[in-house]
């Protein structure tokens, strides 16, 4: 059975225990589980739907809010099941709103955000699926229902309970938000052309040091014996390996455009080094900014990174970057001025020829950049791309002796298809 299932959920949600959901850029939903399991891990995930993860948690909300992977928190208030795709369906919503006990919702809104002595609310409806209704009717049926019930004002601007209705073919999930604004909106104060929406990157850097850790956990192991019990670990077992796998570790993004994906690796600790690299000034400069702006100001620059990668200080253009714990260097990623295996982890999103370059411009990078990949991953270090050139990825690393391609998550993001791919670099 899939991990994501069709709505709606075949969960039973316990009665003691606060329920939240999460969303999610749909094709992460693996990654954020494993999150949610690592960072509370009193937590059970009780299911997925596309971009939606449903657990149960003890702790305090205020705990879930510090996920790096996810979008917007709900606290679960239920499900419509075999909800009419007709015209009668609205009225279904609009019993079912009122029948519902929002009590233990509100409950986790009024522990993170006060209680308010007036509330204003608004219904936000989203919709897939064919029905004989939209969204906005959604949004006014389930309003009747929950205003006859509480007796609380409709204010779509001033409101202080937004309850979500998601509805999905004959099925609605509904929640109260306890994110006050998206979850990705944060540490980036400047942007580069196509910066990378923060929780993919967190994900990207998770599922680095995930693949590290496997890495270095089947070294230990004798060859031919699976590293547990029952064959390789599951991602969220694999905590433990996790502190081990990154000390020391040389963490790249060759193409860090504004720096988002060194911010969030910088979130996760832990590293011995943080590189960026980029052609262009202009986002240089931004990733300068944002770095500083995220705090990450132990002296590094160029020091540490010739004393870790060998001597790219000379060859690399552009100032030094003193004040900033990640080294920031204007290279062409073709030519890295690093040394042949001393990088364990890449995490880059390339450019995918729509925004940032050309389908054109990248037959002649990437065939460039993986040869580099090759050469500057030390033997068990792993790459972890994003891009939506699917067919250049594939013909690379059918040609690549040098590269292993170990996991995918093709995602649905901003209307786009990019693929994060999981690449290991063999042994010599
Ligand atoms: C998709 S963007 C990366 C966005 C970045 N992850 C962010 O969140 O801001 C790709 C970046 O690769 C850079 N780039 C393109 N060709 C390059 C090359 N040969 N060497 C280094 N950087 C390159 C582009 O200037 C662009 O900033």
């Amino acid at each position: 059975m899939s991990f994501v299932e069709k709505p709606p959920l075949s969960i039973e949600p316990p009665d003691d225990i606060p329920v939240y959901f999460a969303t999610l850029i749909a094709g992460l939903e693996l990654i954020v589980a494993d999150e949610v399991e690592q960072r509370l891990p009193a937590a059970q995930v009780l299911g997925a739907l596309r971009g939606k993860l449903v657990f149960a948690s003890p702790e305090p909300p205020g705990a879930a809010l510090e996920l790096g992977t996810i979008e917007h928190l709900f606290a679960w208030a239920g499900q419509i099941e075999a909800l009419p795709t007709s015209r009668e369906g609205l009225e279904v919503i609009e019993r079912e709103l009122e029948a519902l006990d929002l009590g233990p919702a509100l409950s986790l809104f009024h522990r993170l955000h006060g209680e308010p002595e007036q509330p204003g609310f608004r219904i936000t409806a989203q919709r897939a699926g064919n029905h004989e209704y939209n969204s906005v009717e959604i949004a006014a049926a389930a309003g009747a229902g929950v205003n006859r019930r509480y007796g609380w004002a409709v204010d779509l601007t001033q409101y202080d309970y937004d309850v979500r209705v998601y509805v999905t073919d004959d099925s609605a999930l509904v929640g109260l938000r306890l994110s006050e604004e998206a979850l990705h909106r944060r540490a980036r104060v400047r942007h580069a052309a196509a910066s990378l929406n923060p929780t993919v990157a967190h994900a990207m850097c998770r599922l680095a040091a995930h693949a590290l850790g496997r890495a270095s956990a089947e070294r230990a192991t004798p060859a031919g014996r699976p590293s547990g019990p029952d064959g390789p670990p599951h991602l969220a077992e694999e905590a433990s390996a996790f502190p081990a796998a990154v000390v020391g570790q040389v963490f790249v993004d060759p193409m860090c455009g504004a720096g988002t994906i060194l911010i969030e690796r910088a979130s996760l600790g832990e590293v011995g080094l943080l590189v960026g690299g980029e052609l262009h000034e202009q986002p240089l400069a931004a990733a300068r900014e944002n770095l500083a702006a995220a705090s990450l100001s132990r002296p590094a620059g160029r020091e540490n990174l010739a004393a870790a990668c060998g001597s790219p200080a000379a060859s690399a253009e552009g100032p030094a970057d003193p004040g900033l714990s990640a080294a920031l260097v204007r290279w062409d990623a073709r030519r890295l001025p690093l040394r042949r295996g001393s990088v364990d982890a890449v995490a880059c999103n390339l450019p995918w020829g729509r925004r940032v370059g050309s389908h054109r411009a990248n037959r002649h990078l990437y065939p460039g950049f993986m040869r580099e990949l090759g050469r500057v991953l030390r033997p068990g270090g792993v790459a972890v791309l994003l891009t939506q050139e699917k067919r250049l990825i594939a013909r690379l690393m059918a040609k690549s002796r040098k590269l292993t391609l170990v996991e995918q998550y093709p995602l649905s993001l901003s209307g786009m298809y990019p693929t994060i791919y999981v690449l290991t670099r063999t042994a010599d």
